[in-house]
């Protein structure tokens, strides 16, 4: 979905994300605004990838061109390249929002960058158009379905060679984020994953949105997903406590 926000639109890094409501009292299942990924950028035009889960998504998703919503952003950390030239992407499902956005940000403000997108989904009926990916992205996708009905058979870290990048980032569903953990500790390779949890305000008040990180060597803390997050580097993630 497009909207016209230029003030978010013309801020927004690759990796942050919005909260979207209708700010309508007695809307039904939106009474709490949803946080969506950024998935474009681009003059005043902000796009998002919304995938159908509950009552919210549902009533968003059938917005009519020309109706309003309430749009708060741009929210959190983002994606930090640094000085990385080889990027590997890896996306699970609607994790592939912030990755439509980032392969064209990075070619205009971290030049030099290689980018390479790994995408799954369980099934073929449920991946994005390749096509649009690669118009949208600027690059061709690697799709992987796990029953193999689109592109390779299995799950995108069923054969990930991360020996030959500098950078990996990841955004997807946490089992897919701690295999990626799993296979990057200990090759170091730095990894930023992008983190999802059920948000309240997604401003930092409600502290509804926790996740248990590494306190420099003090332990752990909770940090608050939408405001210390969504991005986290990947070494520091402890889930839960
Ligand atoms: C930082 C971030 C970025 C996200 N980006 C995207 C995206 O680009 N595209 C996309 O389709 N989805 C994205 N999600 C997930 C999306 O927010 C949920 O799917 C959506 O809120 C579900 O709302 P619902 O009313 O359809 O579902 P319901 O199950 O009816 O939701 C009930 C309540 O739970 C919350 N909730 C349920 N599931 C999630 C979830 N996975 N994450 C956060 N809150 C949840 C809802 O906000 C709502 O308050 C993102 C989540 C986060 C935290
Ligand atoms: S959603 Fe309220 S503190 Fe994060």
């Amino acid at each position: 979905m497009e909207f016209a926000a230029p003030e978010i639109a013309g801020q927004a890094i690759p990796g942050q994300f919005v909260m979207i409501g209708l700010g309508l009292p007695g809307e039904p299942g939106l009474f709490l605004p949803r946080p969506m990924s950024i998935a474009q950028a681009e003059g005043e035009r902000l796009g998002l990838l919304i995938r159908i889960f509950g009552a919210g998504s549902r009533r968003l998703t059938a917005l009519e061109v020309g109706e309003r919503a309430l749009l708060l952003g741009p929210l959190g950390s983002f994606f930090d390249l640094g000085s990385a030239t080889r990027v590997l992407c890896v996306a699970g499902g609607v994790g592939l929002a912030p990755f439509l956005f980032l392969p064209r940000w990075a070619e205009r403000h971290a030049p030099g960058n290689r980018v390479h997108l790994v995408y799954g989904e369980r099934t073929a009926s449920a991946v994005f158009d390749p096509g649009r990916i690669h118009e949208l992205a600027g690059v061709e996708p690697e799709i992987w379905t796990e029953d193999g009905a689109m592109g390779r058979m299995g799950r995108v870290t069923d054969r990930l060679d991360v020996a030959r990048v500098d950078l990996v980032l990841g955004c997807g569903p946490v089992p897919m984020l701690k295999t990626l953990q799993a296979q990057i500790a200990g090759t170091g390779v730095p990894a930023q994953f992008s983190v999802e949890e059920r948000m309240g305000c997604g401003v930092g008040t409600c502290v509804g949105c926790v996740v248990a990180v590494e306190d420099g060597g003090r332990g752990w803390r909770y940090e608050r997903i939408c405001v210390e997050g969504p991005v986290f580097s990947a070494e520091r993630l402890r889930w839960s406590i």
